[in-house]
């Protein structure tokens, strides 16, 4: 991985860095104030050895005195000393209470060392301190003059008495806040790297492109508005909805240039991923060229067509297919120019036998012939065949994937599902991609800069329609 993909990282997973920041952060402070406090006592020993009157025998007898204090201090942690020290008190603790709260340290390059105690009371603080200075004289005392009247070779003498301690030593609230700070820190990268490299979901133009072997053809970029009205206000001012769809409708030209698509499926891996607000979109962005639109709602499993436009779903499609009702006595014509609707109709129990009829087949063909576009609405490829059934009767199928959601190898599969049955792709469109923040500008062009993408003026400024591929002779109004 290179920097800017940690910098990407980063920059796309903030919230779970910044949430195990604050995490570190607050655990170490609630750490911090449950923790009993601690205090720490210590009192010093010299150690003296009888030496000579000259400076040799002085230095000499210094030296000694600096290896003694090496093992006076291993003395002070013992059993013995820490029990004697114990019983001196008459308190009731046993020696490894104390393991690791007694401290015997050298001052460097001195003869002089200190025993210190860590305790939660600082007056028990200060007495074990002494108790146990003054226990190691002692048994020094013994050690070092093994025959009675004989003049001991070194002596400890307590220099300094412990004092009582007047703040704690632990906890230290500061150093634990920033030591959670750091840790929840590194811990929310290394979540974030780990999340990222088990993200296995589309989230670039170049996987999709990759991954579908098909160019991407448009971006849609997630709007709350979708949620309450599938269809966007095209005219209702600067929309970047709208803009998407436009873009998309330009780049719709670029498609088999020869025999430029007309009737095409729009289809996904799985259900969910934005296809009929996707269809109805790019029917009202074709009709807004102004070309003439057939919207057909071809999903017979979960028809949604007529609920988005407010227009009646109860007959339709099916009822066509099934021979009871003529293309013209269930066509309906919507709240917007120029595009016309044909719903689901009541749910078939065999949705793929009837796409795949040469009644379905007539109907488009039909369709075709009465209207500049037909933008069909299918059913997701993964789950079940009516979609790929549908795409060989079209000029071609747009591949929906939704950004962050769809997988990588929902994408292989379900493109791989049309090629099989030998439908034409015609391309992907990501749909419901960032809105916000850096990931935005990256799906705000499917084009080089430098490559001459031909835009269609809004209709503000439109003198004339736009210039969409439209069957050879066929005069559009
Ligand atoms: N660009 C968008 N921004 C925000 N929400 C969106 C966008 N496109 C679609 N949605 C929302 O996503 C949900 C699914 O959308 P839609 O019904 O178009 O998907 P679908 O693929 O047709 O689903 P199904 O497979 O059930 O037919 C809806 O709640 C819709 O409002
Ligand atoms: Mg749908």
């Amino acid at each position: 991985m290179e920097v800017q993909d940690y910098l990407r990282i980063v920059q796309s997973r903030w919230r779970i860095i910044a949430l195990a920041t604050i995490v570190g952060l607050l655990a170490a402070l609630a750490a911090s104030l449950v923790a009993t406090p601690m205090y720490q006592a210590s009192s010093r020993l010299f150690v003296s050895t009888a030496s000579g009157a000259s400076v040799n025998e002085a230095y000499q007898g210094n030296l000694f005195s600096q290896q003694r204090v090496a093992s006076y201090t291993k003395l002070a942690t013992g059993a013995d000393v820490l029990q004697d020290a114990i019983d001196s008190r008459g308190l009731d603790l046993t020696p490894s209470d104390l393991n690791g709260r007694v401290k015997a340290t050298p001052v460097p390059d001195t003869v002089l060392f200190d025993i210190s105690v860590l305790d939660a009371k600082p007056e028990l603080a200060r007495d074990l301190a002494d108790a146990i200075a003054a226990q190691l004289v002692v048994k020094i005392e013994g050690l070092e003059a093994p025959a009675a009247g004989v003049e001991p070779v070194a002596r400890a003498t307590v220099v300094e008495a412990a004092k009582t301690p007047t703040s704690a030593v632990s906890p230290n609230t500061k150093r634990n806040v920033a030591l959670g700070f750091v840790v929840g820190l590194l811990a929310g990268i290394a979540l974030a790297i780990l999340r990222d490299r088990l993200d296995n979901t589309v989230k670039s133009r170049e996987t999709l492109d990759e991954l579908a072997g098909v160019g991407l053809v448009g971006t849609v970029p997630f709007d709350k508005d979708r949620e309450a009205k599938a269809a966007i206000a095209f005219h209702d001012g600067y929309s970047g909805s709208a803009e998407a769809f436009r873009e998309l409708r330009t780049n719709l030209q670029f498609l088999e240039v020869d025999n430029p698509p007309r009737v095409l499926a729009i289809t996904s891996s799985l259900p969910g991923e934005g296809k009929t607000t996707t269809a109805i979109n790019l029917s009202l962005a074709i009709a807004e060229a102004g070309y003439s639109v057939a919207l057909v709602d071809a999903d017979l499993r979960r028809p949604r067509v007529a609920k988005y436009l407010d227009l009646i779903g109860s007959v339709g499609l099916s009822t066509v297919l099934a021979g009871q009702a003529d293309l013209d006595d269930v066509l309906q014509s919507s709240s917007y120019p120029n595009v016309s609707v044909l719903a689901s109709g009541p749910l078939p129990p065999n949705p793929s036998e009837l796409l795949g009829s040469t009644h379905a087949e007539k109907l488009i063909a039909d369709l075709r012939e009465r209207f500049d576009f037909v933008v069909i609405d299918a059913s997701p490829l993964l789950p079940v065949t009516d979609a790929a059934v549908l795409a060989v009767k079209v000029d071609g199928a747009l591949v929906v994937v939704k950004h962050g959601q769809t997988k990588k190898e929902q994408v292989t599969r379900a493109v791989g599902n049309l090629r099989s049955v030998g439908a034409t792709v015609l391309g992907t469109i990501l749909t419901m991609t960032p809105s916000k923040g850096k990931g935005a500008y990256e799906y705000s062009y499917y084009y080089d800069s430098d490559a001459p993408v031909q835009k269609i003026e809004s209709p503000a400024t439109q003198v004339s329609p736009a210039p969409l591929p439209v069957q050879a002779g066929k005069q559009v109004q």
